[in-house]
């Protein structure tokens, strides 16, 4: 509990540095971070036709590859991506550097230890060119797992938790063209990913697994540490199809009585077995309103809805992004035949 006072107190403590935990490297001087003015979501600008053009997916839906772009450099486990306009992908990234390690059984409420990293974001060029690489965790900080992310046309929303089931997240944001992340509250349990439903303000976070996910105020205040900002209604996720990694808010349509909807993507093992899927889901009661299964893999054999996904229509398709590989990754560009 010491050391997460600690980092804690790091995170928000009012240095006058105004970089908290960046520590950034910048591959392309002379190219911005993103373009001015900032382009919208992909998600959230085209959400009604995704919903409808998602809505007619079924489990014999084939998968058509219609571009695929290698990442430079190493992309650490990518966790979350944001397309922002057609020549931007923000991706957050895991840099582990001591491991964790499997307790025998259940200490202070966890089940191994804290390992070391830093959480990383990425920003990519349409062509995959690095144009900066920031690690947004302060060295030595418990909290250096980032999970999946959201964009919200002036923010991008994010989780910064201990890689450990049953611990604490932070949830912050950042603006696209700083990447300085701003912490926004903190939260007794790991949180693996943050979606912002820009209608209500409500910020909704999942935790471990995506089993529960809590729902925020927009208004919620940071309490000072020790002490945890309580959501204001935590939801078990009666789905246990797949885990969520990586979701996109969406929007209110009349086709799911305007409740707010998200679009997730995730995996999971069961018996031997790895299943992949997406789905839209309710933000509010966590119940998948239609869902598939997705069975293709990367060309190094990862489930290919392992890790980031995003979402935009281009010529009227809707497309699916993703970023399936550790270490040296190929962004996978599908449209549904
Ligand atoms: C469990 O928590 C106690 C009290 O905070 C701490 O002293 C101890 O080191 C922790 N154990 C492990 C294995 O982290
Ligand atoms: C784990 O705990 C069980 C029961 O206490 C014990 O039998 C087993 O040897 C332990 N395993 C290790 C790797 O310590
Ligand atoms: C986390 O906590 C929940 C509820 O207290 C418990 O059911 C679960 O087994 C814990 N998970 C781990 C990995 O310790
Ligand atoms: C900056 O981040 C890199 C990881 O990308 C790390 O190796 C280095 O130690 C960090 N520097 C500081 C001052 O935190
Ligand atoms: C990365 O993977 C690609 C194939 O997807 C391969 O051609 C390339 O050599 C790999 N690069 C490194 C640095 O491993």
């Amino acid at each position: 509990m010491l050391r997460a006072l600690t980092v804690l107190s790091l995170l928000f403590s009012k240095s006058p540095q105004p970089s908290g935990g960046l520590n950034i490297t910048i591959l392309q001087p002379d190219v911005p971070f993103v373009p001015h003015p900032h382009p919208l979501p992909g998600a959230a600008s085209d959400s009604k036709q995704i919903i409808r053009q998602f809505a007619e997916l079924d489990r014999s839906t084939k998968w058509k590859l219609v571009d695929k772009v290698q990442f430079e450099g190493d992309t650490y486990e990518p966790e979350g991506i944001v397309r922002i306009g057609n020549d931007r992908y923000f991706v957050s990234a895991g840099e582990y550097i001591v491991p964790t390690v499997k307790y025998n059984g259940t200490i202070n409420g966890t089940d191994r230890t804290a390992g070391e990293g830093f959480a990383h974001m990425i920003i990519f060029d349409g062509k995959g060119k690095r144009i900066a690489d920031a690690s947004i965790s302060q060295a030595k900080s418990l909290e250096y797992h980032n999970g999946g992310i959201d964009y919200d046309g002036t923010y991008i929303w994010a989780t910064l938790s201990q890689y450990r089931p049953n611990t604490t997240g932070t949830l912050v944001r950042m603006r696209p063209d700083t990447l300085v992340p701003e912490p926004i509250l903190s939260v007794a349990d790991h949180q693996g990913g943050a979606v912002h439903d820009t209608k209500s303000g409500a910020v909704v976070t999942l935790n471990w697994g995506s089993r529960k996910t809590s729902i925020w105020n927009g208004h919620d205040k940071h309490l000072a540490p020790p002490k945890f900002t309580q959501p204001r209604a935590v939801v078990r996720n009666p789905s246990s199809f797949i885990d969520y990694q990586d979701c996109k808010f969406l929007g209110r349509y009349e086709l799911y009585e305007t409740r707010p909807v998200m679009l997730c993507s995730g995996v999971a093992d069961l018996a031997n077995t790895r299943i992949g899927g997406i789905a839209i889901v309710d933000m509010e009661t966590m119940v998948p309103l239609h869902e598939v299964p997705v069975t293709l893999v990367s060309e190094h054999g990862a489930a290919m809805t392992k890790n980031p996904m995003d979402v935009a229509v281009v010529d009227g398709k809707m497309r699916l992004f993703f970023l399936p590989d550790e270490r040296n990754s190929t962004l996978y560009v599908y449209e549904a035949v």
